[in-house]
């Protein structure tokens, strides 16, 4: 609360786990969107008009217009790591940090990278529909045969800390790791035991690409007809990044022609995917929804660490996870 003064106003656009809000409740008044949906937009510019703080998730766009319409908005906290819903250039220009939860969710979403590529690769959602269905008959000595992922080349894009976690595991299946980043850290790589390679390089000699790389307006269509051409027709794509770095027409064609063997999808574009989309249709291709963080524990971590970030946020003091920390050399 501040030392004088009315108390702050905290606005929390969906009702985080653990103990996030008793976090937020000693620092000021809190209203939450306590509903099953995502606060409609309206809503949302009406209610960030008093507001001191913006606790917000991912499906929230905090653009220009949010910001016009919240001239006391001091700190702006999202419940996620990727802040590709944020602009933050507009938020810096206004001096508003924003949090976002770096490092406390990378282990949970490898764990489920290495969940989407065994049962992707491996077939074994196919094989659970296909029980599921009265189908199986007896054992057969090709049924619904996979691809294997111990001993394989995975190729992995992006190299944070999703990237560096998926690295230590792929290890304990005997793989060797490749990856892809933008900027090298050679110590790094050594350290993760992990091969950089140009991303056409990547994408040709994995045996499995699984995407981790931010999503950015670079990194947007970075899977697309010409770069899944480059891939394995073995491969397995998984992606547990955005929606967005992958084409979806290009990949549903690749996952229709044969130029790719299968795909896991933790992430659509847009979220949720349409019901009527051609991915959906096809037995090779397994969409999850945007599950990769969530396990009980993490996503409380998430939404402590949110919470913490607005607290600071509000004291005017550095966040704890801050996705502009230029905004502090304004
Ligand atoms: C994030 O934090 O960006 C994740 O996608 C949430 O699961």
């Amino acid at each position: 609360m501040d030392a004088a003064g009315p108390p702050a106003r905290i606005v929390v656009t969906r009702r985080p786990p653990g103990r996030s809000l008793d976090i937020l409740g000693a620092a000021g008044e809190v209203v939450v969107w306590d509903r099953e949906a995502i606060m409609p937009r309206d809503r949302l510019l009406a209610a960030v008009a008093d507001a001191d703080g913006l606790y917000a998730m991912l499906t929230d766009a905090i653009d220009e217009q949010l910001l016009a319409a919240a001239p006391r908005l001091r700190v702006v906290s999202s419940m996620a790591v990727g802040v590709d819903n944020v602009d933050l250039a507009a938020c810096t220009r206004r001096g508003i940090p924003v949090g976002h939860t770096p490092g406390v969710l990378a282990a949970t979403v490898a764990d489920t990278a290495i969940g989407l590529l065994l049962a992707s690769a491996r077939r074994i959602v196919e094989g659970a529909d296909y029980v599921r269905a009265g189908r199986w008959r007896s054992w057969q000595p090709d049924l619904l045969m996979g691809r294997d992922v111990h001993h394989a080349t995975v190729g992995i894009v992006g190299l944070g800390g999703v990237g560096a976690e998926l690295a230590k595991r792929l290890h304990g299946f005997d793989c060797t790791v490749i990856a892809y980043n933008r900027s090298r850290d050679e110590r790094r790589e050594s350290a993760l035991g992990v091969t950089w390679r140009p991303l056409d390089e990547l994408l040709a000699v994995a045996d499995h690409v699984v995407l981790t790389i931010a999503m950015t307006e670079d990194t947007r269509h970075l899977l697309d007809r010409r770069t899944l051409a480059l891939m394995k027709p073995t491969a397995t794509l998984v992606n547990v990044s955005r929606g967005g770095v992958v084409d979806q027409v290009a990949l549903a064609e690749a996952l229709t022609d044969g130029t790719i063997a299968s795909a896991a999808l933790d992430v659509t574009d847009p979220e949720p995917i349409s019901p009527d989309d051609p991915l959906l249709r096809l037995p090779n291709c397994l969409v999850i929804p945007h599950l990769g963080s969530s396990s009980q524990r993490t996503r409380a971590a998430m939404a402590e660490l949110a919470a913490r970030n607005l607290v600071l946020g509000l004291e005017g003091r550095p966040l704890e996870a801050c996705a502009n920390p230029e905004v502090y050399a304004s």
